[in-house]
């Protein structure tokens, strides 16, 4: 059995390669080997540009998909070994929220219905005590009672982050993913759904994997953060570290960008300078070197391995001694 001391999350040399049609072979390398663990009552921050494998590498978490390669231990358990009712046990113990409320509701089901739907599915109890449960939760994610008897097109976006928050939260989840969770929202209620997420955290003693391809969206809330390029974690460190002592270049970069406020990120979230990456051929050697100021021969050919340059902070990167980048 599984010790507190454990992580609750351990996802090992997880590999996600989708096969490209018509290519004679080619494929996008969407994750390409990443080693993580995420602890109990912990919130690891994921960034990256958008396309780097921020929701695949998600998704093989919670084994929505199955990995070419590499496990997910899940509390102790192999995921990938788990038995049809104990993977329906597992579903209940993990939530993911995406970051379109829109479409995470039903827009022709009442709001009050789509809370019920999944404490029905999951025989939380009976309709009196699930409303009861219902009621609780909207509560502790500042939603108005009355609110719940409308149609999703009847609210802001806010109120509908909140909903599908609390709709996550009913079946009392260790660990919850949030995918992008405010990139869909007005840049004024970003600020509070990321305070409510932080406040639950606490209050509910959650794991979180928080993805963002905004580096600022994370500050406030994680404890850790990997930062992923091309299918890879290049830097993986306590959120301090990450915002004053970043060391792998791209990390630099994220940070240099989220300080322009955005100008250096486009709305995809790419970072503009540099040819964005490709995970279909993605450059030899260290991946991030095309866009690299430190870039050498070396660079151009080895693959440099994730490494633990002190307590709880790894990266990849030939350079990560040098502080010119
Ligand atoms: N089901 C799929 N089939 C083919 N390619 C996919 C699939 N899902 C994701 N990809 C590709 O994998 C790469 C990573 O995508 P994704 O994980 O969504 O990145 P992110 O969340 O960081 O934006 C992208 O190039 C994307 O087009
Ligand atoms: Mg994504």
């Amino acid at each position: 059995m599984s010790s507190a001391a454990s992580p609750l999350v351990e996802a090992r040399d997880l590999v996600k390669h989708f096969p490209l049609r018509g290519s004679g072979g080619l494929a996008v390398r969407s994750v390409d080997g990443v080693t993580l663990e995420i602890g109990r009552a912990e919130v690891l921050g994921l960034v990256g540009e958008s396309g780097c494998g921020k929701s695949t590498l998600a998704r093989l978490i919670i084994n929505q998909i199955r990995p070419d390669r590499g496990e997910v231990i899940m509390d102790g358990r192999d995921l990938l070994a788990m038995k049809p009712g104990e993977l329906r046990r597992f579903r209940r113990t993990v939530q993911l929220i995406f970051q379109d409320p829109v479409a995470a509701l039903d827009p022709r089901m009442r709001l009050i219905d789509s809370l019920m739907a999944p404490l029905a599915a999951h025989d939380a109890g009976t309709r009196e005590e699930c409303l009861e449960m219902i009621h609780a939760m909207l509560g502790e994610v500042g939603i108005d009672a009355g609110i719940v008897e409308r149609y999703p097109g009847q609210c802001s976006g806010g109120q509908l982050q909140r909903i599908v928050i609390a709709r996550a939260l009913l079946l009392r989840p260790q660990f919850v993913v949030c995918d992008e969770p405010t990139s869909s929202l007005d840049a004024s209620i970003r600020a509070q759904i990321l305070n409510l997420l932080n406040d639950l955290r606490r209050r509910f003693d959650l794991s979180l994997l928080m993805i963002s391809h905004d580096l600022r969206a994370l500050r406030h809330i994680c404890d850790r953060v990997a930062v992923m390029y091309l299918g890879r974690i290049v830097e993986m460190a306590p959120v301090e570290q990450i915002f004053h002592a970043p060391r792998h270049p791209y990390t630099k970069a994220l940070n240099a960008a989220s300080l322009l406020d955005e100008i250096g990120l486009d709305a995809a979230g790419r970072l503009v300078q540099g040819e964005p990456p490709s995970p279909v051929r993605p450059p030899p050697g260290c991946h991030f070197h095309p866009r690299c100021p430190l870039a050498d021969e070396k660079c151009r050919h080895h693959v440099p391995a994730l490494e633990k340059i002190a307590e709880n902070h790894e990266v990849s990167c030939h350079h990560w001694r040098r502080s010119d980048s």
